[in-house]
């Protein structure tokens, strides 16, 4: 099917990418020239996991195309996928000014009846102003419309293997005619017939996706009742971790057996810094708003939001409690993206962590495998290296922001050789808390003992 994706950030390249791999014809356009240039020249303008190999293939096959002429992009296709940008605004709820230019821009460049598409995260019941905006905004009253919300549940990191290989295909229709449609476009993701850039044609059997058709509003819901509860999760675990310190229990071991009970599942229970990134924190405050403006008062996930913000505190007391004087100390600061395999640093904890520890004078010597351009913009005051081992090279703390891989493997007896002090505060619960000591560091995690026997992994 020939289609049309308004809007080239990461949901929108990654969902361009992928449908043009299996096998539709994709028109992709955005208002940000630059981008479109870059990618006309075969650039790619975000890293993403498997991204490049797949706009490669698309590119070659020549069922890829980028314009800055959203009409063209608009004219040629006969569904058109909206994935623009729904920010916060100051009262947290979501701004839908590019869902509503997106509807001008559909309404006075479509020539014929169009499958309209929202894929951006949006609070219930913008498919209804949507549709009305399209109408609205029409010159001909002969054009037909049709609109259908299409959630994505990507991963930042693992948005191609997401797009793939998903749990669920959640596609919210008014008429039937627009699940058929949705049913063509994803057919070869739900019959596997296409090239898995992730397992090189050879996807496991268990993971095959499900299409659900509901409505509208309910779509709508899903995605933002999915993404609140993963939060949830995450705070639930924080806050277990504080009892954990309190009372002298252990986090890991205490969320491991909670997870082995399949009502609860183990996945986004990890105690720490706590989460960050352009979804959950915004889809948690565009929902308690939306919660608001019918009447509900969406009390648990204040407090989700509550308990994540002051994951930032407890971690600073900790470095302040070590350090005694932070002015002047040198830090390592490993991490800065919001979660491994990205170098996304919208509302990464990390930076929060880096603005305040620049405000009370310490030195940071920060590093992260993917994420430093982006941060060197917002705080140049800080000094940046591409080997750990630099950063923390004469360091009075290292601090442990962001969960990647390569921290993992840091050889810590190596490091302990060249910093000033052995001490690491560890935001992520990468490390066992025995075999830090045993190296002679002083360790301080979240929720552990020093006696943990549970090591920590993502
Ligand atoms: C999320 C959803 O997972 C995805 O389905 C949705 O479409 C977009 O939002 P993403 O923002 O890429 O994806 O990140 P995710 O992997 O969900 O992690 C979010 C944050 O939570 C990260 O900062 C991560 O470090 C943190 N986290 C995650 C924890 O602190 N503990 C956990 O157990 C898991």
């Amino acid at each position: 099917m020939r289609l049309c994706v308004i809007g080239c950030g990461y949901v929108g390249l990654v969902t361009g990418a992928c449908l043009a791999e299996a096998g539709h014809e994709v028109f992709c356009t955005d208002i940000d020239t630059d981008r479109i240039a870059k990618l006309n020249t075969g650039g790619v303008p975000i890293y993403e996991r498997h991204l490049e190999e797949v706009l490669h293939s698309a590119r070659k096959g020549g069922r890829i195309s980028f314009t800055s002429d959203a009409g063209q992009a608009i004219r040629a296709a006969k569904a058109i996928f909206i994935c623009v940008g729904t920010p916060p605004k100051e009262n947290g709820e979501a701004d839908l000014s590019a869902i509503d230019h997106c509807a001008r821009q559909i309404a006075t460049e479509a020539d014929g009846p169009k499958l309209v598409i929202e894929k951006s995260t949006v609070p219930a019941r913008t498919g209804l102003e949507l549709t009305r905006a399209l109408s609205a905004y029409s010159r001909s009253s002969n054009l037909r419309f049709r609109v259908a919300s299409n959630p994505e549940f990507l991963r930042e990191g693992t948005a191609v293997d997401d797009f793939f290989h998903p749990d669920r295909i959640v596609v919210g229709v008014e008429e039937e005619s627009a699940a058929v449609d949705l049913r063509e476009i994803y057919g070869p993701i739900l019959d596997r017939r296409f090239h898995c850039p992730t397992h090189n044609g050879t996807c496991p059997a268990e993971q095959r996706a499900e299409l659900l058709v509901t409505t509208i509003n309910s779509a709508e819901l899903i995605k933002h009742a999915s993404n609140s509860f993963l939060a949830l999760k995450i705070s639930y675990a924080n806050v277990i971790a504080d009892l954990c310190e309190r009372l002298g229990g252990d986090v890991e071991e205490v969320t491991h057996a909670m997870g082995l009970d399949p009502r609860i599942g183990g996945r986004f229970l990890k105690a720490g810094l706590g989460f960050g990134g352009f979804c959950f924190p915004k889809d948690i405050q565009a929902f308690i708003h939306l919660a608001a403006s019918v009447g509900v008062d969406f009390d648990i996930l204040k407090a989700v939001e509550r308990v994540n913000k002051e994951r930032i505190d407890r971690f600073l007391e900790k470095v302040r409690k070590a350090l005694w004087v932070v002015k002047g100390k040198h830090i390592a600061l490993l991490g800065l993206a919001f979660k491994a395999d990205t170098d996304d640093v919208r509302f990464a904890p990390a930076l929060e962590v880096l603005k305040r520890l620049i405000a009370e004078g310490a030195v940071v010597h920060a590093t992260d495998p993917e994420a430093m351009s982006r941060t060197k913009l917002l705080f140049p005051q800080a000094l940046y290296h591409d080997d750990a081992y630099e950063a923390l090279q004469g360091a009075d703390a290292a601090l442990v922001c962001t969960e990647w891989d390569a921290f993992k493997k840091l050889d810590w007896e190596r490091a302990g050789k060249v910093m000033s002090r052995k001490l690491v505060l560890d935001g992520r619960n990468l490390y066992s808390p025995a075999a830090m000591r045993a190296l002679g560091f002083e360790y301080h995690s979240f929720g552990r003992s020093s006696a943990s026997a549970v090591s920590a992994s993502y």
